[in-house]
């Protein structure tokens, strides 16, 4: 059935010794950061629910197991697809304030003011998750399955509590101070006694409860009117919120028309501007399709070279020309164009580096004027989801809305608060991504789903800031290049580069050898080792079934039933 790619998944089939294995199984499969969520998602597909259903339920039930990430106060994107080629992505990620402004977070002299677009309460966005998953459910779900099955897993996670694992207690324990700071935080993720967290403990969040059982009761009014709403605003008003009352009331998500592209034969879907990364992960396709990728070896210096290359000319037209849809018109045309991506490449030397200084954004005429989390789903009848939510960092601004239970997202940072400063993630931007009173910040976010014959094959996606996009681009390559299954694709060693700081690739500990290092550095690059580069969790759909696959890097859940 998959032409072109027919012998790497059947030389996979029969390499009964590949390790490690993805997770199998014959109809649904969810894969996502906690498997009291993956298992909510599973639930709900066996009560007949579909893809989306489930990817509500894991939504909610993520903002209970793992708040550093899963969220009710944070934002995200969506990318549906069903086995009958029907495709959606939906943007709910938050909204700038009515009341921010353009130099919100510059004193008097037009400096940053240290922090405060990370910790203060004016960090803030208008919250999205709830307004897209709910609205996701009623337009894409299967009809079957009401509000309040959605959201029992996650209130009884909540109410009832679940057992924190060794590394989520030592998450909870290595926040402490920052928990410290904020009573409502501390009251809830600190101890009474003030001992550590331990494998075992029983977490318990009472006041989440109580807001997800309003969101079940209620709907979307549950967060964004009425009691939840009321503490929201009570939460800015202990100092520098801009989150008005009408801010939450008019908060929609959108869909967006999904960005569309082609590689070797499939079709990638991912998610348009205000995330610039679908738009990335195409134009470096794109660019990589001019190249004998197949004979590059994996992670080979060649290889590590040529992906560095693009990638810096990728990023630096994202920092000049990417922006909320809304308020800035994006040259999408140009990112997808594969022509634009040949001429992007054309002094790419395989001997030497382009300086990133030498390296500007293209030109566009235009005329007419470690906190994020993936989860992917395939349902029984091969209907994928592909979901990447955050809070911006992990929990947040760390202030969590006293009486609701829910830490706040500190995405205001993803704008560009001052022209060719980088935010949290190294990036720099322009005007196009310049703060603006109900603007969306620009994302790196990239749920995507890719296609073949009409049909979804692959769900992917992962958290990781600005590496989020050269995350996703590495694990499709190692699908659909290096033949690896996708357990292997997602938690090989990954690089990354993202034009400034200036010829830098970031490399993970121990993920290429001292060989391949020197002869990087002897073309030119600086390597530098990052730490671990996100955490993708992806599905693969075969003709014999499903194939789940997550990241070594965290504690991951892949079931099937
Ligand atoms: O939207 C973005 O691009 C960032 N706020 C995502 C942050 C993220 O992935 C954190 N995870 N490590």
């Amino acid at each position: 059935m998959y032409k072109y790619f027919f012998l790497a998944f059947f030389s996979l089939s029969l390499n009964y010794a590949a390790y490690p294995d993805p997770v199998y199984s014959e109809s649904g499969m969810v894969v996502s950061l906690h498997h009291e969520a993956s298992s909510a998602g599973i639930k709900i597909l066996q009560k007949g629910g579909n893809a989306i259903d489930a990817a509500v339920a894991v939504g909610f039930a993520l903002a209970v197991t793992c708040p550093e990430n899963g969220n009710l106060g944070g934002g995200g994107f969506m990318i549906g697809a069903t086995s009958k080629g029907q495709i959606f992505s939906q943007d709910h990620r938050e909204k700038a304030p009515t009341r921010s402004t353009k130099n919100m977070f510059l004193d008097k002299a037009g400096s940053v003011i240290p922090q405060m677009s990370l910790t203060s309460r004016a960090s803030s966005g208008v919250p999205g998750t709830v307004h897209g998953l709910l609205t996701a459910w009623k337009d894409h779900g299967s009809g079957n399955i009401r509000l309040q099955q959605l959201l029992a897993p996650a209130i009884k996670l909540a109410d009832k509590g679940y057992v924190l694992s060794k590394r989520r207690a030592d998450l909870y324990n290595h926040y402490k101070t920052a928990f410290t700071k904020n009573d409502a935080a501390a009251k809830i993720f600190i101890k009474h006694d003030e001992s550590p967290w331990k494998q075992g403990d029983v977490f318990v969040q009472k006041d989440l409860a109580k807001t997800l059982k309003r969101i079940s009761k209620f709907g979307i009014s549950g967060f964004y009117n009425g009691t939840t709403a009321k503490l929201i605003i009570k939460e800015m008003e202990r100092g520098n919120g801009l989150i008005s009352h009408n801010d939450l009331k008019a908060y929609q998500s959108v869909y967006r028309e999904p960005v569309i592209g082609t590689f070797k034969g499939l079709e990638v879907i991912s998610m348009g501007p205000p995330s610039s990364g679908g738009l990335l992960l195409i134009h470096m396709l794109n660019a990589i399709e001019n190249f004998p990728i197949d004979t590059l070896g994996w992670n080979s210096t060649d290889y590590i070279h040529l992906l560095t290359e693009i990638a810096k000319r990728a990023y630096a037209d994202r920092a000049e020309h990417l922006g909320d849809p809304d308020f800035w018109n994006n040259p999408r045309d140009l990112f997808l164009s594969k022509k634009y991506a040949e001429k992007r490449i054309s002094n790419l030397s395989m001997e030497s580096h382009t300086p990133s200084k030498e390296v500007f954004s293209g030109i566009y005429n235009d005329n007419e004027s470690d906190e994020t989390t993936h989860y992917s789903i395939v349902d029984n009848d091969g209907n994928a989801v592909s979901v990447t939510s955050t809070l911006n960092q992990n929990f947040g601004n760390k202030h969590i809305v006293a009486g609701a239970g829910f830490f706040l997202n500190n995405e205001m940072d993803d704008f560009s608060i001052k022209p060719g400063t980088p935010n949290f993630w190294g990036l720099v931007g322009s005007k196009a991504n310049s703060i603006e009173p109900n603007k969306r910040p620009l994302s790196s976010m990239t749920p995507t789903i890719i296609m073949y014959d009409g049909a979804p094959i692959m769900t992917i996606g992962s958290p990781g800031g600005s590496k989020i996009i050269t995350t996703v681009l590495q694990c499709i390559l190692n699908v659909f290049i290096h033949d690896m299954n996708i357990k292997q694709a997602v938690c090989a060693p990954r690089i990354h580069h993202q034009w400034l700081p200036e010829n830098t690739v970031y490399i993970e500990p121990n993920g290429i050898s001292k060989d391949i290092i020197k002869n990087l550095q002897s073309r030119g690059h600086t390597i530098k080792t990052y730490g671990y580069m996100g955490v993708a969790n992806g599905i693969i759909i075969e003709d014999d079934g499903l194939y789940g696959g997550t990241d070594c890097r965290d504690e991951t859940s892949a079931i099937g039933y």
